[in-house]
């Protein structure tokens, strides 16, 4: 039998009340497979700072680095609980920009995804949403001005001043390149390629390097988007992406929007892959103004063991199944208070309870 370690980072807020519910797949998953997940928390994030005074304390590092993969939930406080943290060990900075440079996941895949059964919780009017999206960002996520060289300061004239930079070398923007390529390649075979190439020379550079990594896909069509009017066609005509792929802070940005056309962030799990190890998150907060409630979808955290699966794993068949199992829970009327307002037309469940039915109907696939 295979065993696969997995490291459960159950984060703060929210966080261990959607952890609670993955598990719940992955033990099913694992009962009638072939296979053994063993299944080790350890502490991250403000929680990590309170109990260990860290934010990702060395017993947590390693673990991670003894698992074959990482499931973690959101991270974060209030503004105002986060003052008790000295600012370097916040747990953005102190925890989840450290877990991404350990282990160099620069691809973080974002999927925007709005099957059917969901495409109400859109905002959009339903003659723009169709049948739904189903796109995803391809954020690079370990360069550019999140990892950059910084520098605050008062200058000459006595006047405060900061300085982050952009910064990318061409290897990291063609690591990036490839993957987006493979990915538009088992797709449709576009990619649209978003950047500010008018105004910012990281931009110029980038554009150059996807054009040269994409003599290598023939069959892949590049469409060149710029930022700013890549997040009105979001709005406009969503329904024209398969594969995005952008810089970080860009995809960080989009990826929200992405998160606003579905209805919610709780529908974005995600994927972050590194040449060796590959951590699977929600690409929301720690929601601290609902935590304890049992309110949460679970979604994004379920969402993220489908991807784990699937992209560490290989196991595409269990992949899809979950997927579909979430889907059909939805389709039956089911939703949470944090989706969906109290109203005739929705079955209103908890946080556990949407777990259970995902079990279940996963159980008949
Ligand atoms: C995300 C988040 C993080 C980011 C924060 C929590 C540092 O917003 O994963 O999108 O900016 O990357
Ligand atoms: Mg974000």
């Amino acid at each position: 039998m295979t065993t696969h370690k997995i490291a459960l980072l159950d984060g703060d807020g929210i966080g261990p009340e959607i952890m609670a519910e993955a598990v719940k797949v992955l033990e099913l998953v694992a009962e009638r497979n072939d296979i053994e997940f063993q299944l080790e928390s350890g502490a991250f994030g403000a929680s990590a700072y309170f109990s260990h005074g860290h934010a990702f304390p060395d017993e947590t590092k390693a673990l991670c680095d003894s698992a074959d993969a990482i499931l973690k939930g959101p991270i974060g406080l209030s503004h105002e609980e986060s003052k008790k943290i000295p600012v370097d060990m916040q747990p953005e900075r102190g925890a989840l920009l450290p877990l991404r440079r350990r282990y160099d996941t620069f691809a973080n895949f974002r999927p925007v995804y709005l099957p059917k059964e969901i495409a109400h919780f859109s905002p959009l009017k339903p003659e723009i949403i169709g049948d739904g999206v189903d796109f995803i960002i391809i954020r690079e996520l370990v360069g550019g001005l999140y990892f950059g060289k910084k520098e605050t300061g008062v200058n000459d004239a006595g006047r405060r001043y900061v300085n982050e930079s952009l910064e990318y070398d061409e290897d990291q923007i063609e690591r990036i390149a490839r993957v987006a390529f493979e990915t538009a390649q088992k797709r449709k075979g576009v990619l649209h390629n978003i950047h500010k190439s008018n105004v910012l020379k990281s931009s110029v550079l980038w554009n150059e390097v996807m054009e040269e990594v994409g003599a290598e896909f023939p069959d892949v069509e590049i469409k060149h988007i710029l930022v700013d009017a890549a997040a009105t066609y979001l709005c406009l005509n969503p329904g024209q992406f398969d594969v995005m792929v952008m810089e970080n802070m860009f995809g960080d940005i989009l990826s929200d929007q992405g998160g606003g056309i579905l209805g919610s962030l709780g529908l974005m799990p995600s994927a972050c892959m590194g040449p060796d190890k590959a951590y699977y998150e929600p690409s929301h907060g720690s929601a601290p103004d609902i935590a304890g409630q049992k309110i949460a979808n679970p979604y994004s955290m379920i969402g993220s063991v489908a991807m784990m699966l699937e992209m560490s794993f290989g196991m595409d068949t269990e992949a899809r199944n979950v997927w579909q199992a979430m889907q059909s829970v939805f389709g039956q009327g089911y939703s949470t208070p944090d989706l969906s307002k109290p109203g005739s037309d929705v079955r209103m469940i908890s946080t556990d309870g949407f777990g259970d039915l995902v079990v279940e109907e996963l159980r008949k696939l």
